[in-house]
């Protein structure tokens, strides 16, 4: 199997570079701070408000125009960046006006949602982070840096960390998954692989952290919708991966649209200046959301000049989309509503995330033509974006090992996603070109060429309902079929018969997740079900394939049929990755990041929940009365966290610990030995659980303390360790101190949350 890391480090890192400049440094720090008064000290009261406007330049939609002249304020010092403008050229030539035209020429910061990739497409944040591999993930944000930093973009709206539990929300697409550990690590991997070591060469970019805070916990998984925790859920589950950006260097950070404790993000004092600077120590820029001062009134809060000053004074220093502080910040400054010291303030952490990109010593340093020539969706970036998908795909079934197909025979490829290369790259692919990506049936051809047939009918469209699926496919109009679903089906029947095996390519459209896609139902659409249905009755062998955003409810599917491998949208490159695993070349290795429900009913479903006065025995598998549980359903999600299978095996054995009582400045390592009991070399994510048996407050059944992903040849046997020290064992008290309680503990370890091996040990 091959290693990322020593393949990323050779082709991703280039050796362009500009003197960097890191804030750490006292030195460079004075010289930023006399630099950046020195040129305050010139900025009229409209040119530092000018720096606090972000509009959208309009050639990217993501929430409503509000139609404005980019160019105009540009001139007029009147905006300090915009974002979702597109084209190298016409961004260096806004940069240009800024520069040239503009009083005191401050370059502007030009940002996109770059969420997981730019030409070069990665898969979704959610399938990427089921990779666990972290390297691999630092590279895909190395090489979204990389891309749209060539095309003159210098800030990606991301990483957005949102913990969610909620599959409904068509934005766990976006996301790490269910667990704050494992969503810390990503946030730190992104953040590297973004901002480089100084955010200051011409390929590094600056981060932006979102959604600050709580947004994946939108009651009922609506988007937008009201958010109500405790501060006791909000630090030891929600908050941490944000706080790891933030500890990683992030240097901005996106408040969210939602409430927190009744008041809107944007303007929440306690979260923006309490916990994100005081208690993090964060040292860049809030930027709002798209809008969100404009919709403190629609909350039910005050109007928009109220909220734009109540913005800034809790910390929000950028107004995305509201017009806000451009709009009455100087009018509040003259009712006193804000200070001067107030706005300066703002400015002040705006400009010096100019300073540090470099823009003040080279505005034109994103604007690399050479390099866009030669780096954007280059060899290298493809081959990475092949290998990480292959590795984002999880195994959930594969009953008398129907996988890997032989690369012989009649395949028969069937299914509404098997021909689009439009849905391939998935939801928030800005920088994508679908023109030049394949499609599954081109992979598929390309991988058996000269060794086996594919033939291929679409079965079925998206949806049967028209209007759905041009709302929720990027090209839905181009790409629906007219021909009736009994024709579709026919077709379908007839390549099916005449195939060896069948390979059905279903789920959902690219567009069904992220930004307001939620979804009520997650069951495979009505017709696509038809689908199946029928192709299982040829009694031939079928591979379903689930294209989807989120965890999908596959209940049905998993009773019936044999083989499943989830592919998430894999990016620009899933069909090459989607063959490699597939047909052999590569043994999947993804395990999932967060619960697959056996039905909506269940959700919300993670496996760190609190163990309740009345929990149910696992062994019992019907329902119990006075006991907390469903009539209808089991507690138990289909496919739990950490689950995916392999086409080898693994034995997990010998589990053991080198002493039974931790005291502080102690470790104790607990060992497990992993063993590849099959025949094909394979990666497997081996997990460590923890759980608290007694806590001042209730603590969750277990919780992931730490993974290893290995790489086992067959036969092949390794010990993987778990460090366990007091640090690892601590969460928020009641007082929202960190602490580790002395007591009795549990640790395990297996494959998955379900199947672990436990051991018992005491905190001194
Ligand atoms: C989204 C953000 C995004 C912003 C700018 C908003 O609607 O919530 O995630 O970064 O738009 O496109």
């Amino acid at each position: 199997m091959k290693n990322i890391a020593v393949l990323t480090t050779a082709a991703v890192i280039s050796a362009s570079s500009v003197t960097a400049t890191t804030p750490a440094d006292t030195a460079q720090r004075e010289k930023m701070d006399s630099f950046i008064s020195s040129l305050m000290s010139k900025m009229t009261l409209e040119e530092k408000i000018g720096q606090l406007n972000l509009p959208s330049s309009g050639d990217i939609m993501t929430g409503a125009v509000i139609d404005h002249n980019t160019e105009a304020a540009v001139t007029q010092g009147k905006i300090g960046g915009t974002f979702n403008i597109r084209g190298a050229e016409k961004i260096r030539a806004l940069q240009q006006l800024a520069v040239e035209k503009s009083r005191l020429g401050i370059p502007l910061l030009i940002g996109m949602d770059v969420i997981h990739g730019f030409e070069t497409v990665f898969p979704i944040p959610l399938g990427m982070s089921c990779t666990w591999n972290m390297p691999a993930i630092e590279a895909a944000a190395r090489t979204a840096a990389v891309e749209m930093s060539a095309s003159g973009i210098n800030w990606t709206f991301s990483p957005m960390v949102d913990i969610s539990r909620d599959p409904r929300w068509g934005r766990m697409a976006e996301g790490a998954g269910e667990d704050p550990y494992l969503g810390s690590e990503v946030a730190r991997a992104m953040v590297r692989g973004y901002q480089g070591k100084y955010m200051s060469r011409n390929d590094e970019v600056m981060a932006c952290v979102k959604h600050f805070a709580l947004y994946g916990a939108a009651e009922a998984g609506r988007d937008y919708n009201t958010v109500d925790m405790s501060r006791q859920r909000m630090y030891n589950v929600y908050f941490p991966p944000y706080r790891a950006a933030v500890e990683e260097g992030a240097a901005s950070v996106m408040s969210s649209f939602n409430l927190v404790d009744g008041i809107p993000a944007t303007e929440n004092r306690w979260l923006l200046d309490d916990v994100l600077r005081r208690q993090w120590k964060f040292g860049g820029f809030v930027v709002t959301d798209y809008g969100s001062i404009g919709e403190v009134a629609v909350h039910g809060l005050e109007d928009l000049p109220e909220a734009s000053a109540r913005a800034l004074k809790a910390g929000s220093d950028m107004d995305m989309c509201s017009f806000g502080f451009i709009g009455t910040l100087k009018d509040n400054l003259e009712k006193g509503k804000v200070t001067m010291d107030e706005i300066d303030r703002a400015v002040r952490r705006v400009l010096e995330a100019k300073y540090r990109l470099g823009l003040f010593e080279n505005p034109y340093k994103y604007n690399d033509v050479e390099r866009e020539k030669t780096q954007v969706y280059c060899e290298a970036h493809r081959r990475l974006a092949r290998e990480i998908a292959a590795q984002s795909f999880v195994l959930l079934k594969n009953d008398g090992g129907v996988l890997p197909l032989a690369k012989k025979g009649k395949v028969a490829l069937v299914g509404p996603l098997a021909n689009s290369a439009v849905n391939m790259p998935g939801t928030w692919s800005f920088g994508a070109v679908p023109e030049k990506y394949k499609s599954l049936k081109q992979g598929f051809e390309d991988a058996l060429e000269g060794k086996a047939e594919v033939v291929y009918a679409k079965g079925c469209n998206l949806y049967e309902d028209p209007d759905l699926e041009a709302g929720c496919t990027v090209l839905g109009h181009e790409m629906r079929d007219p021909r009736t679903e009994e024709e579709l089906l026919a077709e379908a029947l007839q390549a099916a018969e005449s195939a060896d095996v069948i390979v059905a390519a279903m789920g959902e459209a690219a567009e069904s997740s992220g930004e307001s896609s939620s979804r009520t139902d997650l069951t495979l659409p009505a017709t696509q079900r038809r689908l199946l249905e029928a192709l299982l009755a040829t009694g031939k062998p079928v591979v379903m394939l689930n294209f989807s955003g989120r965890p999908t409810v596959m209940t049905w599917e998993t009773e019936h049929v044999p083989a499943i491998l989830n592919v998430w949208f894999g990016g620009s490159e899933a069909p090459d990755a989607i063959a490699d695993v597939v047909f052999g070349d590569v043994n999947p290795s993804g395990k999932l990041t967060a619960s697959m429900p056996v039905n909506v009913g269940q959700i919300p479903i993670y496996y760190n929940h609190f163990n309740t006065g009345r929990p149910k025995d696992p062994s019992k598998r019907t329902f119990t009365k006075y006991i907390s549980n469903y009539l209808d359903a089991p507690n138990e999600p289909l496919y739990p966290f950490g689950y995916g299978l392999s086409y080898t095996t693994y034995d997990y054995s010998d589990f053991r610990l080198d002493r039974q009582k931790l005291t502080e400045g102690d470790s104790i390592r607990a060992t497990v030995r992993v063993t590849n009991t099959g025949d094909r070399e394979g990666a497997e994510i081996v997990q460590f659980y923890i759980r608290d048996r007694k806590g001042s407050v209730a603590r969750p059944v277990k919780e992931l303390k730490h993974f290893d992903r290995i790489i086992l040849k067959p036969g092949e046997s390794r010990d993987v360790e778990f460090v366990i020290t007091p640090e690892k064992l601590k969460f928020y008290n009641y007082d929202l101190e960190f602490v580790a309680e002395p007591g009795e503990f549990e640790v395990m370890a297996g494959p998955d949350s379900r199947r672990v091996q436990s051991l018992r040990f005491t905190l001194e």
